[in-house]
């Protein structure tokens, strides 16, 4: 975002009085040299799920030009959604994903019963914001059907067995700076809504994680194995009331700094390391 998002000034405004020059950019400015600058951090790249290759690019060029973090290697990855799957297969707990992939053909039906799934959700493996997000639920497959045909073709989708803790009891966000927990937050929808973003009306509130939140979260930072500048681990409740990642975000997540002074002291100390480093 060329102002940066609201809550990223925080960030700016620290930075700026710890005497280290810190600029928005964009990223799909043709005119910006990246050689030209010491340090480069993703923040609020939201419009990447649209044109993700082309963000992918302009990944490899900046690492290959400049100090990027969090690493090209995590942004490729982090990028899909398909790293659910992942995480799963390294124990981490996470909410029951399949990758359905572009081209193929899905009945919807049949997939999510072969699966034991009655109430579902399909979204896009590359997104933000909800991006393609819908439940069909009660039998009615045919909404789903729809949608899955006109997206399918073109992209890969994620099918997920819907989870009622959500509209319920929303999203706890745990933040990590540097690798270390700062500050959760809970998010939830608006009314008569299952997505918990403050776009779709969602509101937002400080809350403190208890242990088991915890370790879920920190099981999903060390199951990557790489050290990361910021990350936000999302969490919701399965159907046994266990706490599952929904997401584990290391590329745009918003990170609450205005929740959180701690949270922006650290990353300045973060960015003043990375400085001093070589390339
Ligand atoms: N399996 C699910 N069960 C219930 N709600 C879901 C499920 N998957 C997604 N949602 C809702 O849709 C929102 C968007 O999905 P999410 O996976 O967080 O993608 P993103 O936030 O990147 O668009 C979630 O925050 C949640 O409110
Ligand atoms: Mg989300």
């Amino acid at each position: 975002m060329p102002g940066l998002y609201s809550d990223d000034r925080h960030l700016l405004e620290a930075l700026r009085q710890a005497g280290i020059s810190a600029e928005p950019v964009v990223w799909e400015d043709p005119h910006q040299d990246w050689a030209a600058l010491d340090l480069c951090v993703v923040r609020s790249a939201w419009d990447y799920c649209w044109r993700r290759g082309e963000f992918l690019n302009w990944a490899a060029r900046a690492a290959a030009s400049t100090r990027l973090w969090n690493s090209q290697r995590l942004i490729e990855w982090n990028t899909h959604k398909g790293y659910l799957c992942d995480l799963a297969r390294r124990n981490v707990p996470t909410v029951p994903t399949e990758v359905l992939r572009a081209g193929r053909q899905v009945a919807i039906r049949a997939a999510a019963e072969e699966r034991g799934w009655r109430d579902i959700v399909l979204k896009a493996a590359v997104a933000q914001s909800g991006r393609y997000a819908m439940r069909a639920t009660n039998g009615d497959w045919a909404p789903a059907q729809a949608h899955l045909d006109r997206l399918l073709p073109y992209e890969d989708m994620l099918l997920q067995p819907f989870l009622p803790s959500v509209p319920e009891a929303g999203e706890l966000s745990l933040i990590f700076i540097e690798g270390e927990f700062t500050h959760a937050v809970r998010k939830r929808a608006a009314a008569g809504d299952f997505r918990v973003h403050d776009d779709h009306g969602g509101s937002v509130t400080l809350e403190a994680p208890n242990e088991a939140q915890l370790d879920v979260a920190r099981r999903a930072l060390a199951a990557t194995g790489e050290p990361t500048l910021y990350a936000r681990v999302d969490l919701v409740l399965d159907a046994s009331d266990a706490p599952v990642v929904m997401e584990y975000e290391v590329v745009e997540p918003e990170l609450f700094f205005r929740f959180s002074e701690e949270a922006v002291e650290r990353f300045v100390e973060g960015v003043r390391k990375r400085l001093g480093t070589s390339r």
